[in-house]
C-alpha cells in the first residue's frame, strides 16, 4: 500500500510490488489479449480519499496501448479523481491519500523513483474547458518544449503538433495572433497540439468537448479517433453517444466503484451488470 502525504511524498505500508506483472483481472471481450495489446496503465485496489471521504473506491484495470478508453458515470463518482491520479494532478490536493498500486509501463507513479513533473510530461492532460496561455498560438505549442530545452526546430515541431492536432490548416497563417482569439474548438484542439508538442505516451482527457458545440464536438472526436494511432487515451465523458463513437473500451464507475469495465460494444450493447443497464438506458444519473 502506498500513501501519499499532503506534502506529495510516500509512506510505505504494505508495498505492494509493482514490477511482477500480475495477471489481468478482466479480458476485454473485442479487444487483442495481452501481448498483441500491451498494458500502458495498471491499476491496482486503488483507493483515492479525500480525508476520510473515498471518491474512488478500490478500482482494479488495465489501460492499453494506443486504444481509447471511456470512462463514465454520473456526476461525482470518482471519474475525474481517478483521471487525475493517473498523472498525479491530485498531488496538489493536500487531503488526498491514495492507497493500492497505480503502475505507467511498470513503474509505480507513486513511487519514490517516479518523477511527477516527468511523469506529467509523458502522460498530457487536456481539460474540460480549454485552457490556452495568454500568449501567441505559436508560444502555446512551442512553451513546453521551450522551457524542456528542447534542441530540434521548434517550428518543426509547432507545425507537427498542430498537424496531429487537425489545427494546422486553419491557423498557419496567424501563428503570431493571440490563442484567444481562436473560438473554443480550435482552443482546445490548441491545447491538444500543446499536449502533443511534449512527445507524451498517454492523454488524459477530462470532458474535452462539454464545453463545446456540436460541429466543435464532432470535430473533436474525430481527432481522438486519428490519436490513438500514436497515443493511448483515456477520456471522461458524460456523453455516452460520444463514448460508444469514439472508444474502444468503456469503463462504468458509480459512486467511486468500477461496477463494469469491457469492449464498448459490450458495455452499450450487451453489459454484464444491472447497474450498466440501468445507467446506459438513462434510468438514473
Ligand atoms: N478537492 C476535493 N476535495 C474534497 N472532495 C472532492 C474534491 N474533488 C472531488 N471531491 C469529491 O469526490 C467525489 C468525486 O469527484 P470527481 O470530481 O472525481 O467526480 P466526477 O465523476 O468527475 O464528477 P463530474 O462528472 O461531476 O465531473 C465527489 O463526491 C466530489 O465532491
Ligand atoms: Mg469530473
Amino acid at each position: 500500500m502506498v500513501m501519499v502525504s499532503d506534502t506529495g511524498s510516500e509512506k510505505r505500508g504494505d508495498v505492494v510490488p509493482t514490477r511482477i506483472a500480475p495477471p489481468s483481472v478482466r479480458r476485454h471481450a473485442g479487444v487483442p489479449r495481452a501481448g498483441a495489446c500491451e498494458t500502458v496503465i495498471r491499476a491496482q485496489h486503488v483507493t483515492i480519499r479525500y480525508g476520510d471521504f473515498a471518491a474512488v473506491g478500490d478500482v482494479t484495470l488495465d489501460i492499453p496501448d494506443r486504444r481509447v478508453t471511456a470512462i463514465i458515470g454520473p456526476s461525482g463518482c470518482g471519474k475525474s479523481t481517478f483521471l487525475r491520479a493517473m498523472n498525479r494532478m491530485n498531488d496538489f490536493i493536500p487531503t488526498m491519500s491514495l492507497s493500492g498500486s497505480l503502475t505507467y509501463r511498470g513503474e509505480d507513479i507513486y513511487g519514490p523513483r517516479c518523477d511527477a513533473v516527468d511523469l506529467r510530461r509523458r502522460i498530457g492532460m487536456v481539460f474540460q474547458k480549454p485552457n490556452p496561455f495568454p500568449k501567441t498560438i505559436f508560444k502555446n505549442v512551442a512553451w513546453g518544449a521551450a522551457i524542456n530545452g528542447y534542441r530540434g526546430d521548434l517550428h518543426v515541431l509547432v507545425e507537427r503538433a498542430l498537424r496531429r492536432a487537425a489545427l494546422w490548416d486553419e491557423v498557419k497563417d496567424k501563428l503570431n495572433q493571440s490563442a484567444f482569439a481562436l473560438s473554443g474548438g480550435q482552443q482546445q484542439r490548441l491545447c491538444i497540439a500543446r499536449a502533443i508538442a511534449l512527445q507524451p505516451d498517454v492523454l488524459l482527457m477530462d470532458e474535452p468537448c462539454s464545453a463545446l458545440d456540436p460541429i466543435a464536438t464532432a470535430r473533436i472526436e474525430d481527432l481522438i479517433g486519428e490519436l490513438k494511432a500514436h497515443y493511448t487515451v483515456v477520456l471522461v465523458t458524460h456523453n455516452m453517444q460520444q463514448a460508444a463513437r469514439v472508444s474502444d473500451l468503456t469503463a462504468f464507475m458509480y459512486m467511486g466503484e468500477l461496477v463494469e469495465f469491457d469492449a464498448t460494444d459490450t458495455i452499450f450493447t450487451k453489459p454484464n451488470e444491472q447497474r450498466t443497464q440501468d445507467y446506459i438506458t438513462g434510468r438514473f444519473g
